[in-house]
This record gives C-alpha cells, sequence and structure tokens, in this order.
C-alpha cells in the first residue's frame, strides 16, 4: 500500500515532467503521456514507432473533465452507466476548445475515450489534472503487454518507470463503440458486443472489411513474428499447437488457452501464451478452431491480423 502510493508519486512525477511511462490497465498495460501536452504526445509515437495518422485513446476518471473536451450523448450516459469504470471505448465529437494535443487526434474533430478499472491507475489519474494518453505499451503491429514483465519485454530501457498493477484481468483491448454518427462497434474486444446490444435495445455492427476505419486495422497486428495457422486439427513437427480444450495425450509442445472451451479465460491467456511461445523460439505455430461467439469473436479477430504474418 505504502509502495504503491509512493510509485503513484513517482508516476505523477514523470508525467507531470512531460515523460511517458507504462501503467496498468485491466484490460492491456498501456504507454501513458499527458494528453493535453504536445512534447509529451510526440513522445509515445517516437518510443512506439506509431504512425502519426493512428490516433490515441485518453484515459479519464471523471466526467467532469472529461465533458471539458467531448461533447457526449444520452446514448454515451447509458453505455457510461453501464460499463465505466471498464473495457468499453468510446468515439466521440472532440469540443473545440478542448486542450487534447493535436497529436492525439492527428488533427480530427473526433476524440476516443476510455474510463479504466485498475484501482492504482485510477487513483494515477485522480491526482493529475490532465488525462493520459496511453496506446497499449508495445511496439507498433507487436503483441500488447499484460504484465510489467511483458512491457519490459518490448521497451527495456527505454521508458522512464512503470507502474506495476500486476496482471491485467481481460487481458484483451477494449471494445470500441462509436458514437459519431450511426453507433457502430469499431474494435471487438474486452466489453461483448451482445451485452451493449442489451443497452442500446438496437442491433449494433462490427465490419472488419470497412474502409477508412483505423482502430487495429492494419493487416498485420498482433504478431509474434512467426507464422501462425489457424483452425488447426494436428500440429506439425516442431510446431507449437495452442489448444482451447483438453487432450487426451498431451505434448510438451501443447499449450492451453483454456482446458474447457472458457472463451474468457482463453482471451485472458492469448497474448502470454503468443508471447511465451515466441520466446521457447518455436518458429511457427498451430491453433485449433475457436467458436466465433462472445469472447471467441474478439480472439479470432486477434488470430487472423496476428496470422498476416
Ligand atoms: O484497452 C485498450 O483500449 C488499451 C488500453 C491501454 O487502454 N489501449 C489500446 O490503445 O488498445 P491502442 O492505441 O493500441 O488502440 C487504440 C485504437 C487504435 O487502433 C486507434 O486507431 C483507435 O483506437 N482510435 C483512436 N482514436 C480514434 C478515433 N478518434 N476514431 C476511431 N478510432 C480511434
Ligand atoms: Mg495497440
Amino acid at each position: 500500500m505504502k509502495n504503491n502510493l509512493s510509485n503513484i508519486k513517482k508516476s505523477k512525477y514523470y508525467l507531470d515532467k512531460n515523460e511517458c511511462i507504462a501503467i496498468p490497465t485491466e484490460t492491456v498495460y498501456g504507454l501513458a503521456a499527458n494528453a493535453y501536452s504536445d512534447t509529451a504526445t510526440a513522445k509515445v509515437f517516437k518510443l512506439k514507432k506509431r504512425p502519426k495518422k493512428n490516433p490515441l485513446i485518453v484515459h479519464y476518471n471523471s466526467l467532469k473533465m472529461l465533458k471539458q473536451d467531448c461533447e457526449i450523448n444520452d446514448l454515451f450516459n447509458k453505455l457510461y452507466k453501464k460499463f465505466c469504470p471498464g473495457p468499453l471505448t468510446f468515439v466521440l465529437k472532440l469540443k473545440k476548445n478542448s486542450k487534447i494535443s493535436k497529436n492525439v487526434t492527428n488533427g480530427k474533430k473526433t476524440l476516443a475515450v476510455r474510463f479504466p478499472k485498475k484501482k492504482i491507475t485510477k487513483k494515477l489519474l485522480k491526482k493529475l489534472d490532465y488525462p493520459l494518453a496511453a496506446p497499449s505499451a508495445n511496439i507498433s503491429s507487436k503483441i500488447s503487454p499484460v504484465s510489467k514483465k511483458d512491457v519490459i519485454d518490448e521497451f527495456g530501457k527505454k521508458i522512464k518507470f512503470i507502474l506495476d498493477g500486476g496482471n491485467s484481468e481481460i487481458g484483451l483491448e477494449s471494445t470500441i463503440v462509436s458514437l459519431i454518427n450511426k453507433p457502430e462497434i469499431l474494435r471487438l474486444g474486452g466489453t461483448e458486443i451482445i451485452k451493449i446490444k442489451k443497452i442500446l435495445r438496437f442491433n449494433i455492427k462490427y465490419s472488419s472489411k470497412k474502409k477508412n476505419s483505423f482502430p487495429g486495422q492494419q493487416r498485420v497486428h498482433y504478431s509474434p513474428g512467426i507464422p501462425i495457422r489457424l483452425n488447426a486439427k494436428k500440429a506439425k513437427k516442431d510446431e507449437a499447437f495452442i489448444l482451447i480444450k483438453k487432450r487426451k495425450f498431451s505434448d510438451k509442445n501443447f499449450f492451453y488457452l483454456s482446458k474447457n472451451k472458457n472463451l474468457k479465460y482463453a482471451a485472458k491467456n492469448l497474448y502470454k501464451t503468443l508471447r511465451m511461445i515466441k520466446k521457447k523460439k518455436f518458429n511457427s505455430i498451430a491453433i485449433e478452431k475457436i467458436p466465433n461467439k462472445g469472447f471467441g469473436e474478439a480472439i479470432n479477430d486477434r488470430l487472423l491480423r496476428a496470422s498476416k504474418f
């Protein structure tokens, strides 16, 4: 507890000085910087090797602060009430007088915002008088980090400080919902679409093939850097084999996301497992078919992109 407090203070110290640090969230770790500062946000793009045209998600802890930057509406209020804090990101209209750095939005008039649930990160946000721009704390197009160790794996000593919040409970990025025109899902993630539909009481769609959409839409993304074979029934010799249900005969090449087809649990283990397989120096990965429902949809979306190696 005492340790947490001093780490929160340290985080604030670096952030106030326009440095970027890594912060834990319940989805994945983020590479965070003062969203109002051009200097700080420029460092995020540089460290991540992120294309400047790919805008950042901004993290808030208070509605009051959000309202200074964005226009909100009834649909936002409904979803906010049910899902925040939690793994849901909203794309909203940016206010003309908002202080958000142009780097964050790439000059666009919309802003992606989210209210993270991790306690230590909420405490940090409370102490700041600016929100935090934070993309996932990985080098662009690589696997997202779900622990402090993963962040070190990505950046080594290149970042000033990592606020340790243990493992990310969800293990997969937030779902993104755009409320700009007709509401639509821009990225599958930690909040299931079916739950969003229930609150909105109308059908809301996700299309991965949409032109001009950018959330994680690069063809190659979440890549462990080795070939991945989807819907595999068997593994080839020397291939790592990822499974979601127990097999009678286990092999040392088997990696279980879940032993009983629990898709939420499988989602939580996905990035961790891909990173582990890469470290064990396998040259390729086979993965058995994942049912395309609930969290399985988000897992399949990530695997498809990861396999475009
Ligand atoms: O769970 C998460 O969302 C994590 C944690 C750290 O909060 N963050 C995260 O950020 O996944 P990032 O940058 O890796 O992915 C954010 C995605 C990007 O693909 C970006 O294109 C999209 O959000 N995005 C950002 N601003 C947007 C906007 N105004 N309109 C549409 N998409 C936007
Ligand atoms: Mg990312």
